[in-house]
């Protein structure tokens, strides 16, 4: 395994120059073929890792869990009542505690100062598995799976995010985008853009990558020509009590087949990061359907199942780009 990356955390893709991000793309693209072709991996035996989790997770503790058994490293769950995380014990302390014991350690929750803490204090490498304000490992199994359907050079190519311009998958998205050089388009209401402080970064990026960044509620303008159009939950966790508004503000975005045809693109791709609300088999879907009326929330079940949604690549992908993150930087 290369070892540029070793010793290495994953707070924010900025962390990573985009050579960086191309050797780790490499790196889960060659995982991916070992796993299909059933060629062991195991090549951390003995290490031991911790995901800290203060918020609910499917995808990322799934695939932390199963890369770091493909690696032949064990991986303990630490929920957000099992230890005592800035309850009864500071981040720091914490971190110097985790950090005599585990070879690397995983965290997702709310505040991103945290998983900040828990890189300077610990000793050893610190993924991010989602904070309020960044999620990078979604990012890379982002790129990889368009990387499987436009090719592995990323440049130019045209994508566009709808809808809460302001989470932590739009920031990710926004930042990534631009030191990979890609057309990104957000297209958002004003009330939910990105901060100011981000967006000055992003055309920073872009004036080095050659990446066009547009931030728009002009639907022709972000839609027309997109390969991928992506979209995510309207209310991330821990903003569950703003839905009433968000419903307001984003039920004109929703993602359904008449936005895919303002593509022009019929061969238009759509990707969504999940859990998503496309129909009422999940209770927040029931709940809202009795409050407001709506049986589909970001995108419609019909383009959610449609041969242009590409959303189980994207989940698939997790494992394999989180299984490079800890193989590079164990
Ligand atoms: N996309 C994603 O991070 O999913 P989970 O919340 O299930 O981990
Ligand atoms: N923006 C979403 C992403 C979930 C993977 C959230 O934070 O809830």
């Amino acid at each position: 395994m290369n070892g540029s990356l070793r010793g290495r955390s994953l707070l924010t893709l900025t962390d990573f120059t985009p050579q960086e991000i191309n050797l780790m793309l490499e790196v889960s693209h060659d995982f991916k073929r070992q796993k299909r072709a059933g060629q062991p991996h195991a090549i951390h035996k003995g290490k031991n890792i911790a995901l800290l989790f203060e918020k609910t997770s499917t995808r990322t503790r799934s695939a932390f869990v199963v890369a770091a058994q493909d690696l032949g490293v064990n991986a303990e769950y630490l929920g957000k009542d099992d230890i005592q995380l800035g309850k009864k014990e500071s981040v720091e302390d914490t971190a110097k505690v985790l950090g005599r014991m585990f070879d690397g350690i995983e965290f997702r929750g709310f505040a991103h100062e945290t998983v900040e803490k828990l890189a300077q204090f610990s000793g050893v490498p610190v993924w991010n598995g989602l904070t309020d304000k960044f999620h990078p490992t979604q990012m890379l199994a982002d790129f990889m799976t368009m990387q499987e359907y436009v090719g592995k050079d990323l440049r130019g190519v045209k994508i566009t995010y709808v809808g809460d311009g302001r989470n932590n998958t739009a920031n990710t998205l926004l930042l990534a985008c631009a030191q990979m050089g890609l057309d990104f388009r957000i297209l958002a209401p004003n009330e939910l853009r990105p901060a100011g402080e981000l967006v000055d970064q992003a055309h920073q990026f872009a004036a080095q990558s050659g990446a066009k960044i547009t931030i728009t509620d002009n639907f022709d303008e972000a839609l027309i020509g997109t390969q991928f159009i992506y979209t995510d939950i309207w209310a991330s966790m821990g903003e569950e009590d703003q839905l009433a508004d968000r419903i307001n503000l984003l039920r004109n975005y929703q993602v359904n087949r008449a936005m895919l045809d303002h593509t022009g693109n019929r061969e238009v791709r759509f990707m969504h990061c999940l859990p998503s609300f496309h129909n009422l088999n999940t209770e927040t879907g029931r709940k809202v359907h009795e409050q407001f009326g709506l049986t589909e929330m970001e995108v419609t079940d019909e383009v959610f199942n449609s041969s242009n949604s590409i959303v189980f690549d994207e989940a698939e992908n997790r494992l394999h780009t989180i299984k490079a993150v800890l193989a590079l930087t164990l």
